[in-house]
This record gives C-alpha cells, sequence and structure tokens, in this order.
C-alpha cells in the first residue's frame, strides 16, 4: 500500500510514522512534511503545501497512491477531501461540507442545535454595537469566539465586560483574525471539566481512540497566551465511564444526525467537551475535523494494532469491524517551541542534539522543521515534540524531559510542567 499523508506538522510526522510501521505499507508519502519526515523509514516528502490541490491529485496519480489521509484543518475546510474523491482516490478526511463544522462554528452550533446536541447557548454577532449590547445583559465570564479557523487563537474567555468588549473590538472592528472574526459568538460559559475525545468516523461508525490531555497555555501552571498546545500526556486521567458516556451523549447522536442528513462523515472528528460541575451531559464546545496537535503525538504511539489498516477499513466501509488495540502504558510528550512562540518567531536556528541516543520508548516528532544546507534548522513555531512511554507517568516524563534537555537552539524552550 502507498500512502499519501497531506500536511507538515507535528501530527502528520505521527501519522506518517504510525502508518509507515505497518508491513501492508511500502511507502508514505508526506507533503510537504517536515524534516523529520525526511528521516523516517519508508517515508519521503514531496515538495507541495497542502492547498496545491491540482499538483496533490496529479502526484497522487503519478505513484499511484493507495490512500489519503489529510491532517489539518485548512485543506479540508478548502475540500482538498472532495476534490480526491472526484478523482476517485480514497480520502481520509471529511469533505467540505463536515469540515466545516470546524471551519465556521456558527454552522456547528446552528446544527448542534437543531440536532438535539447539548452545546452552550450563544448568540452571533457581525455588528460592533449590538455585540456590545448584548454584553450589558451577560453574565461572566463570558465566551467570545471568532467564527472561522483562528489557529487556535479564537476563542476568548472574558472574566469580564471590559475583557469581553476589547475581544469583540478586536474581532469585529479591527479584524485582528481577518475574515476568521467577521462574526462572532457570544456563549454561555459552561464551568466544569474538559474532555477532548477523538474518534476515527465512517458514517455512524466509529472507534474511538485513547484519551489523551493537552496543555493550551505557554506557561507553567496554565499562564500565559494561548497556543496550539505545548505538550499532551495519554492516558487522560478521568473517572471510570466518563468516556462511554460522552460517546453515546454525543459522538453517537452527532454522526447519527450527520448520516440522516445525508452528509456522513468520514475522517477523524475530534470533539472538545465540557462536563459541566453542575451535572447533567456533555455540552460540545467544539468539533474539530482532524486529530489534535499534540494530542496525536502521545495517542498514537500508544497505538499497538495497525493505523494503515484500519483507515484502509473505514474507505471500504468496514470501520465497524476493526478493534484499535492500545498500549497500557502512558505517553507524555513536550512541545519544544521557538523563541517568542506564540508571537512572531525568527526562522533558520540550526538544532543540535538530534544525534544523541534517546532513551527507550522514546521518539522525536519533528513540527516546524526544515533542512538546509544539510543541517535541521527551526522553520516554525513549534518545532517539535518529545514523545516517552513509560510505566507510569512519572517515568514517561521522565524521558521525555531527558530526551527534551538534550536537544537545542538558540532560545528554544518548553513548559517544564507536562503530564506532571
Ligand atoms: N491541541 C488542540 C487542537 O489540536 O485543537
Amino acid at each position: 500500500m502507498k500512502i499519501l499523508v497531506i500536511g507538515g506538522g507535528g501530527r502528520e510526522h505521527a501519522l506518517a510514522w504510525c502508518l509507515a510501521r505497518s508491513p501492508e505499507v511500502k511507502q508514505v508519502i508526506v507533503a510537504p512534511g517536515n524534516a523529520g519526515t525526511a528521516l523516517e523509514p519508508k517515508v519521503r516528502n514531496l515538495s507541495l503545501t497542502a492547498t496545491a490541490t491540482l499538483y496533490l491529485i496529479a502526484a497522487a496519480k503519478d505513484m499511484e497512491v493507495d490512500q489519503v489521509v489529510i491532517g489539518p484543518e485548512a485543506p479540508l475546510v478548502a475540500g482538498l477531501a472532495d476534490a480526491f474523491e472526484r478523482e476517485n482516490i480514497p480520502c481520509f478526511g471529511p469533505n467540505r461540507e463536515n469540515a466545516q463544522l470546524e471551519g465556521s462554528k456558527v454552522y456547528a452550533k446552528v446544527f448542534m442545535q437543531n440536532h438535539g446536541i447539548a452545546t452552550p447557548e450563544a448568540e452571533v454577532f457581525t455588528e460592533l454595537a449590538s455585540a456590545l449590547a448584548c454584553l450589558a445583559r451577560a453574565d461572566y465570564p463570558l465566551v467570545i469566539k471568532a467564527d472561522g479557523l483562528a489557529a487556535g487563537k479564537g476563542v476568548i474567555i472574558a472574566e469580564d465586560r471590559a475583557a469581553a468588549a476589547e475581544a469583540l473590538q478586536a474581532m469585529l472592528a479591527e479584524r485582528r483574525f481577518g475574515a476568521a472574526g467577521r462574526r462572532v459568538l457570544i456563549e454561555r460559559f459552561v464551568p466544569g471539566r474538559e474532555l477532548s475525545l477523538m474518534v476515527m468516523a465512517a458514517g455512524r461508525d466509529y472507534r474511538v481512540l485513547a484519551t489523551s490531555q493537552d496543555y493550551k497555555r505557554a506557561h507553567a501552571g496554565d499562564r500565559g497566551p494561548n497556543t496550539g498546545g505545548m505538550g499532551a500526556y495519554s492516558p487522560a486521567d478521568l473517572p471510570d465511564g466518563t468516556v462511554d458516556a460522552a460517546l453515546k451523549q454525543v459522538i453517537e447522536p452527532m454522526l447519527a444526525a450527520l448520516d440522516e442528513a445525508g452528509q456522513p462523515y468520514l475522517g477523524f472528528l475530534y470533539a472538545g467537551l465540557m462536563l459541566p460541575a453542575e451535572g447533567g451531559p456533555a455540552q460540545v464546545l467544539e468539533f474539530n475535523c482532524r486529530l489534535g496537535d499534540p494530542e496525536t503525538q502521545v495517542v498514537l504511539p500508544r497505538l499497538k494494532s495497525d493505523l494503515a489498516l484500519h483507515v484502509h477499513a473505514a474507505l471500504e466501509g468496514r470501520l465497524g469491524q476493526e478493534t484499535l488495540e492500545w498500549d497500557e502504558r502512558p505517553a507524555v510528550g513536550v512541545v519544544l517551541a521557538a523563541e517568542n512562540y506564540p508571537g512572531d518567531i525568527t526562522k533558520g536556528a540550526p538544532i543540535t542534539g538530534l544525534d544523541k541516543p534517546l532513551p527507550p520508548d522514546t521518539r522525536i516528532f519533528h513540527a516546524g522543521t526544515a533542512e538546509r544546507d544539510g543541517r535541521v534548522c527551526v522553520d516554525g513555531g513549534r518545532v517539535m515534540c518529545v514523545t516517552a512511554l513509560g510505566d507510569g507517568y512519572a517515568p514517561a516524563r521522565e524521558k521525555a524531559y531527558q530526551a527534551a534537555a538534550g536537544i537545542e537552539w538558540e532560545g528554544r524552550w518548553y513548559r517544564e510542567d507536562i503530564g506532571g
């Protein structure tokens, strides 16, 4: 089997590595990939961006790719899966319509409200004046969300009216998130415990992935600005029955509703949920039409069964017969970031220490890296994720941090409290 993976982040490195482990897979091609995917056995990079639809299709045909897996949300929202489908190239990723569940928070909210999926109440605004007027009658904290894709930065929890007004001003007047903030949701804040659930889905069939927990804030103790995610661990530490209940309350009715609406879902689906402190069903905060990053980097190293065969089965309508098997051992992943991330970063710093021996069951998943003049250099804000499996969270954490400490470049930093 030949598989084309679209994307070039840490999630795509983990996907490519995991797919290439299959004895059934001859080659994984990653477009565009990164300096890490280029070094994986059976994996090669293809220098095409995720938006180069016609070239990607031509390359997939030329290389006789058997299946495609799309990693990031942007090409899914832009309709890349539809383009492969039109050419009869099997592609594991939702079509443009279903990717709107992530591409437009208003679309997702309306879909959930129309189909009885529990989600916090919200109002939609395009005009600053009417949005500001809404703040007078609100309780705080309050959640302000940009409608479109904003790289994980478009959700603001405003503690008071002034903070909410500032967020609305930034989105609706200053266009800080560009077109993504032309429309906003003002949403009720639900206190409770957050839970992320990732499944692979094909119509009403689905298989749940191992649970995980990521760290969105930049600094230890959950301080600092929001980021794409500074680390993760798997499994998440949840009371018995939590996952089963959330699957019944959210994933099953959602997949059924999509199927009934004539738009069966195909691909990974990630539900960001809140388990309300006051009790009651899980509330959906957001849907993502893809795997989480860096959650994937701690979940896939725990997958013992064959991801390539699971994807193949899903594409052939046999996902319901698949059994995903998981390593009992936990995994901890620490993201190493470039200086000043999540602000503007400077690319190009050479990275050292990548040739040092790693502790057992420890892997480095590259994200923002590129090869320049034979050296691996910084090429993005989140540069890599070091993941280790251990006989408990503490040993996994110790190995991940030991390996992370050996990798250096000017300005490299990481959170010190992942998995702790
Ligand atoms: N780590 C959060 C996300 O992938 O959306």
